[in-house]
């Protein structure tokens, strides 16, 4: 027998990462090909129009998983009952920016729709939140959704952290699935810090296989900076990749990471590596029965020390700019 279908949300449905986004969850990549679905698309009323050309094509895929859509601009009424929510609908920066510039300009987006899911959607319902500054629009909706635990609150740095596998892949001639055991630390944005102190390349220290230069002045610059690069090849800001990210994100968070790796995910710190408590900051983690517990205890080198101050120091100045939502 079939199960129940899974509620979720999805905002920002029909912007660009839902594009690419919607299609995947419909066709089973994020739960899986067992699982029938019904997608609750949350947009602004101009933007409905286009949704509804979406939902068309949607409808057109004759997706066997996709048992219904609704779509509609209240959040409370989308977030009616739902087992995820994936947090996409937010302003992308333009050329130049960085992305905690859009910080004033999204965050109140973010309140409202922590109070919206605290007021409707399931109590055990997995938020991921896309929009940026993704890590602290995570910290302001979570503080807004009282009645929820802050553990259901995750913003994404799968994305960085894919970034991170396909270039040190490159470097050392090996495929992504051999590279294991990366960290993204920190904030989703240029203070980022992937670390390959433990990563592993088909099982062998990769910190053995590139040298420190390229590291310095590749390696880590690349990866803080892909967002930058996409943007100025496409003149759009990275989509298909980010939609893939948070299909990543979520079936790991669900089904769980496999035995010899772990992922890169922004949660609630509990003070861990020394970043400062209730900041939303990417660290490793292992996931398990649909639970991610932080991988504790890894030596960390003293230029890691620094990337990952300099990325809290930042987070601390995002969460100090929106006290007020707090
Ligand atoms: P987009 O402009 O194409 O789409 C955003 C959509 O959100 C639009 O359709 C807009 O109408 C909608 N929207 C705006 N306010 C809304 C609200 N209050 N409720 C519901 N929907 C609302 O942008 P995009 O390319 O899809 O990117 C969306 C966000 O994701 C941006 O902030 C971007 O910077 C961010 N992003 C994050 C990552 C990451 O790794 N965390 C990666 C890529 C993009
Ligand atoms: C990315 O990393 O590609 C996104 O966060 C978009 C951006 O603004 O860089």
């Amino acid at each position: 027998m079939m199960k129940p279908p899974a509620r979720i949300a999805i905002t920002g449905a029909a912007g660009q990462i839902s594009y690419s986004l919607l299609f995947r969850i419909a066709s089973g990549d994020m739960l899986g090909q067992d699982q029938p679905v019904i997608l609750h698309l949350l947009e602004i009323p101009p933007a409905m129009k286009g949704l509804d050309g979406v939902v068309m094509e949607l409808n057109d895929c004759a997706f066997p998983l996709l048992n219904s859509i609704v779509t509609g601009s209240d959040s409370r009424e989308i977030f009616g009952d739902v087992d995820y929510a994936i947090l996409v609908g937010a302003k992308p920066r333009g050329l130049g920016m960085e992305r905690k510039d859009l910080l004033l300009q999204n965050a109140d987006i973010f309140s409202d729709q922590g109070k919206a899911l605290n007021e409707s959607a399931k109590r055990n319902a997995r938020v991921l939140v896309v929009g940026n500054p993704a890590n602290t629009n995570a910290l302001i909706a979570s503080a807004n959704a009282l009645d929820l635990d802050v553990s259901q609150f995750t913003a994404m740095t799968r994305l960085d952290h894919n970034r991170a596998i396909h270039k040190l892949a490159t470097k050392v001639g090996a495929s992504s699935a051999m590279i294991q055991k990366l960290i993204i630390w920190g904030n989703h944005s240029a203070t980022q810090y992937p670390d390959i102190t433990h990563a592993q390349v088909d099982g062998q220290p990769a910190k053995n296989l590139v040298d420190e230069g390229w590291l310095k002045s590749v390696f880590v610059p690349g990866v803080q900076q892909r967002g930058v690069a996409i943007q100025e090849s496409r003149g759009a800001s990275s989509a298909a990749s980010a939609a893939s990210a948070a299909i990543d994100h979520m079936r790991t968070w669900i089904k769980g990471t496999d035995a010899r790796d772990w992922t890169s995910m922004a949660i609630s710190s509990d003070g861990s590596y020394g970043i400062d408590t209730g900041l939303i900051s990417s660290f490793p983690v292992v996931c398990k029965n649909g639970q991610y517990t932080t991988v504790e205890g890894l030596e960390v080198d003293s230029v890691t020390k620094q990337g990952i101050l300099n990325s809290v120091v930042e987070l601390k100045e995002e969460r100090d700019a929106v006290r007020h939502l707090l």
